[in-house]
């Protein structure tokens, strides 16, 4: 048995040292109150151990009791490795420890062949730190070490966060179509309007259209718009586009990740045969593929990129495993391991149709609710005080997401030779409440004996949902268009659209400001800027006999004189 000079016996006791300190800050952190049970037991375990070996003081006393608190003490490894698979604590921070904790192992390696010989916790010790901890792969270590880029290719609501938190950590090429938006990023200008100057601060990132700086990358993610077409089919158009892309630029050993909400089998039946057709390489003999749906959610601070847990899988265990710790550099609640790609993709479907049909559910009822002479929030509010009543609300369903996704899903369906009637519903409800909110808003206006073709209306709000400039898929413009085929002259207000965007996209633009004298004033999107208008403002601007129709409900009970109406 090896003898420990002083001297090593010092530097071990300082590796050691830190080593505490470091178990004693992770376990102090914020992250660690979700569960104090297992903050404290973690803490307990590595502490007690750890001072009671320097408390001990003795040579060989000393080193048997520290391998037993960072080695072979059972309760301590699993409650870490807990936290690590719980992501109560990140795969950096663990490694960390976990390098730390090797050195001292190495550094006492000759006290373990002691230990495993006198049969003491050695034995145990030695097994955990062989098999328990998972190393790191290649491809997660050239990243990690900068010596790969990850590439982003589509750089919209979804791409750019994504680049942008990666790149505060390791290399990033963020690559997209449109040279005028790489223009704008280059200039730490966010075209999509979600981040500010500053977000693009302290970033490694080169953005760029240009296919031979794309093919300085090793891990491509995908994260371009997959709409639906006129007839309300997937428009996989740019998804084949950027697959195109990948292809021309990715090299044996690389990885590829969707990000693109698509139905399930669409990535491995869609795109990975464009990928094997233009690069000449086999699908996971020479790259792997895997899929990770977003949830981000523009207009929202609280739950961006980092901040939410992230499905992630993969077309392998070892590219499951890969993908995950490469996503858990920039995600701090962690991942969630989805089993196969087609489960990842049909988990990231099934919450935007689940959130759709919900929200049919309420359109229906705000219609039935209406003829009855009831308001529909008031209903939801005394039906909420149930536990387990689930908190919907009616309201117009726009956007690229709930009003899409489920389009993928029934399209699936069909493919498969069912019908999704629930589903098919809900998008027929949810689809048609623009119209039904403006027919409502026209027999009001008659029934106040006004002439309807020389009768003007004010929209407050045309992006498809609140504080957002976001004009995709907005359901307001079926509210103008139904005005308008009964003679109605509309006004549009919205503080956050472009109005040459709606121009080009729905061929009408906006007010400055509201005029006068309006038959009827729609607040189609409760943008924040609306919040504080009272009923004297909305009076102030109305004509005699002018109503109100408030589609989110935000003035319910607020309003004494005018004419009301709600969903
Ligand atoms: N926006 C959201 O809130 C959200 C949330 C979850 C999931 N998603 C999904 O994420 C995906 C992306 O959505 P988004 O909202 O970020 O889209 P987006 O329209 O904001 O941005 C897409 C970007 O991709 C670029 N692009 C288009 N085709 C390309 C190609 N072939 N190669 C390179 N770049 C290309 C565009 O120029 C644009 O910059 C979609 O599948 C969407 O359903 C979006």
């Amino acid at each position: 048995m090896a003898t420990i000079t002083k001297f090593e016996e010092l530097e071990i006791w300082q590796l050691a040292r830190q080593l505490s300190k470091k178990v004693f800050t992770l376990t102090e952190k914020e992250k660690f109150n979700k569960d104090f049970g297992i903050r404290n037991q973690i803490r307990r375990s590595v502490m007690d151990n750890i001072s009671e070996g320097f408390g001990r003081g003795g040579n060989k006393e000393f080193i048997t009791f520290l391998c037993y608190s960072i080695g072979s003490c059972s309760e301590t490894q699993s409650q870490f490795y807990r936290a690590l698979d719980y992501d109560y604590i990140s795969q950096i921070e663990f490694d960390e420890s976990y390098i730390l904790a090797k050195t001292i192992i190495n550094k006492t390696g000759s006290f373990v062949t002691y230990l495993n010989k006198s049969n003491v916790k050695g034995e145990k010790f030695k097994h955990r730190t062989e098999t328990n901890h998972k190393p790191q792969t290649k491809m997660y270590n050239k990243l990690k070490n900068k010596e790969a880029k990850i590439a982003i290719i589509g750089l919209g609501y979804v791409g750019l966060p994504i680049a942008l938190a990666f790149a505060k950590k390791i290399k990033v090429i963020g690559f997209d179509i449109n040279e005028e938006r790489i223009k704008m990023m280059q200039k730490n200008i966010d075209p999509s309007k979600e981040l500010e100057a500053k977000d693009f601060e302290g970033c490694d990132i080169e953005f760029t259209n240009s296919i031979d700086v794309l093919k300085q990358a090793n891990f491509f993610i995908i994260a371009v718009p997959t709409d639906i077409d006129e007839h309300k089919r997937p428009d996989l158009n740019p998804l084949y586009g950027a697959s195109v892309t990948v292809g021309k630029a990715i090299k044996k050993g690389d990885y590829v990740v969707y990000e693109s909400t698509v139905y399930p089998g669409c990535t491995e039946e869609e795109c990975i045969p464009v990928i094997e057709d233009v690069s000449g390489l086999k699908f996971k003999t020479d790259f792997k593929v895997g899929y990770s749906p977003e949830r981000i959610n523009p207009g929202d601070k609280e739950h961006t990129i980092t901040k939410i847990l992230k499905i992630v899988s993969g077309c392998d265990d070892e590219s499951l495993e890969t993908i995950a710790n490469i996503y858990k550099i920039i995600v701090e609640p962690g991942v969630h391991k989805a089993p196969s790609i087609k489960v990842a993709e049909a988990a990231k479907i099934i919450e935007n149709t689940q959130r759709d049909v919900n929200i049919a559910l309420m359109n229906e009822l705000s219609i039935i609710f209406s003829r009855i002479g009831i308001n529909t929030y008031d209903v939801l509010e005394a039906a909420g005080t149930k536990w387990n009543f689930l908190k919907f609300f009616p309201g117009l369903v726009g956007g690229h997401c709930i009003g899409v996704d489920p389009y993928y899903l029934t399209y699936k369906a069909e493919a498969l030779g069912y019908h999704a009637r629930v589903i098919n519903s809900g998008r027929y409800i949810n689809d048609s409440m623009g119209f039904y909110i403006a027919k409502q808003t026209v027999k009001k206006i008659i029934a106040a004996h006004k002439n309807i073709s020389e009768s003007r209306v004010l929209i407050m709000g045309a992006t498809f949902k609140e504080n957002v400039s976001d004009i995709r898929n907005s359901k307001v413009c079926d509210i103008i268009r139904e005005f308008k085929s009964f003679g109605v002259s509309v006004d549009v207000i919205d503080p956050h659209a472009s109005s040459e965007d709606l121009k080009h996209e729905y061929g009408f633009e906006l007010m400055e400001k509201p005029g006068k004298k309006y038959d009827a004033i729609v607040i189609a999107v409760n943008h924040r800027e609306y919040l504080h208008l009272d009923e004297a403002y909305y009076k102030s601007i109305l004509s005699d006999g002018g109503i109100l129709v408030d589609v989110k409900g935000v003035l319910r009970n607020k309003i004494k004189e005018l004419s009301y109406w709600s969903l």
